[in-house]
């Protein structure tokens, strides 16, 4: 994308606000934990690399004017930092990653006077961003070897460069075949409740010039029986050591489907989505998320006022419904138990 999804700013945090699109562009400015906390939660900035993001540029936010005297103070405050922007969405271990990265950034540097330490970890965060570029790349190269020409690709929610520095993780695939001169076309599933597909993933994949058609999340099984499907390729707030895989909410009724119709289901993410603390899907925090995100998103009362409402926000496809993993190191498959932990370690 030619513009950066989130970024430093003199000082601030600059987003596109991605609760805007597609109908507004417009860019806004986190000055403190709290604005930056709220833009989390409230999916301002989104997807698991994104949030990865904003976390380490947040923890940097919450030190920045720091009057710290000594390191065990600065500690105490870069803490209290993180504590509070770890609350604010449970999956995508991005963010706890991130977090711990800046954490450990200062106690590895805890001698440096507290203005340069401060300078540490903003120069940490932006290595961060610098790293998630390459790696999108990376995954788009990978994984465009395992399209064919003329292939149509489903996509759920948006794993694009919306959700990334730049470039995304699914997408990425896409707009690395397409840049390479292969002809593909892509259906994007809507993704309810917040419709990242349909106001996120369609907006990019027609800014790049790719052959997009926007489906609502129920048309999947039908599009796939009618033969217009060769691959799935999502992507993922955090994978299990097994190789189990948290998405966005629906990512598991399309690999059922896929597995249904014989159709690859595959995964894309760096490395830094991959949980090794857990052995399987079943332990990874599901986020709960308002009810009024069913049922008046935008704006519209689309149920009776008062109904009960469940909304998991993500949910977990059993890495035996997967058919590869792509990551910025290469592409794994199953046993996912070992190939994980080759791309880990490579
Ligand atoms: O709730 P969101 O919009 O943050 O959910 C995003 C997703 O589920 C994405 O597919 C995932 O984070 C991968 S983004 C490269």
């Amino acid at each position: 994308m030619a513009v950066s999804t989130i970024e430093w700013a003199d000082g601030r945090i600059r987003m596109i606000d991605q609760t805007l699109l597609p109908n507004e562009f417009k860019h806004i400015y986190c000055d403190d934990l709290p604005s930056t906390w709220e833009a989390i939660k409230s999916l301002r900035v989104r997807g698991a690399p994104a949030i990865g993001i904003a976390g380490a540029l947040g923890a940097v936010l919450g030190i920045w004017n720091s009057t710290a005297k000594t390191y065990e103070e600065f500690a105490t405050e870069l803490k209290s930092a993180t504590d509070y922007l770890a609350t604010s969405r449970p999956t995508a271990v991005n963010l706890f990653w991130a977090l711990d990265r800046i954490t450990r950034t200062g106690e590895e540097n805890s001698q440096l006077r507290i203005p340069d330490l401060k300078e540490v970890l903003l120069a940490e965060a932006l290595e961060i961003i610098d790293e998630d570029k390459a790696m999108c790349r990376a995954i788009g190269q990978h994984g465009m070897a395992l399209l064919n020409e003329n292939d149509t690709i489903l996509t759920h929610c948006n794993a694009g460069g919306l959700a990334t520095s730049d470039y995304g993780t699914a997408l990425a695939v896409m707009f690395s075949a397409h840049e390479a001169g292969k002809h593909i076309q892509v259906y994007a599933d809507e993704t309810r409740p917040l419709l990242q597909g349909a106001r996120l993933t369609t907006w990019e994949l027609m800014q790049a010039g790719i052959d997009v058609t926007l489906i609502c999340d129920n048309m999947a099984a039908q599009v796939m029986k009618e033969g217009k499907i060769q691959c799935v390729i999502v992507g993922a707030d955090r994978i299990a050591a097994n190789g189990d895989t948290a998405n966005k909410i629906g990512t598991y009724n399309v690999a059922i489907l896929a597995e249904a119709h014989g159709i690859p289901f595959y995964v894309a993410a760096p490395t830094s989505t991959l949980d090794f603390a857990l052995e399987t899907g079943d332990q990874i925090p599901i986020e709960q998320r308002a009810s009024e995100e069913v049922t008046e998103g935008f704006g519209k009362l689309t149920a009776p006022e008062g109904v009960k409402v469940y909304s998991p926000a993500f949910d977990v496809t059993p890495a035996a419904l997967v058919s590869a993993i792509i990551t910025e190191k290469g592409v794994a498959r199953a046993p996912y138990t070992e190939s994980l932990k080759t791309m880990r370690d490579a």
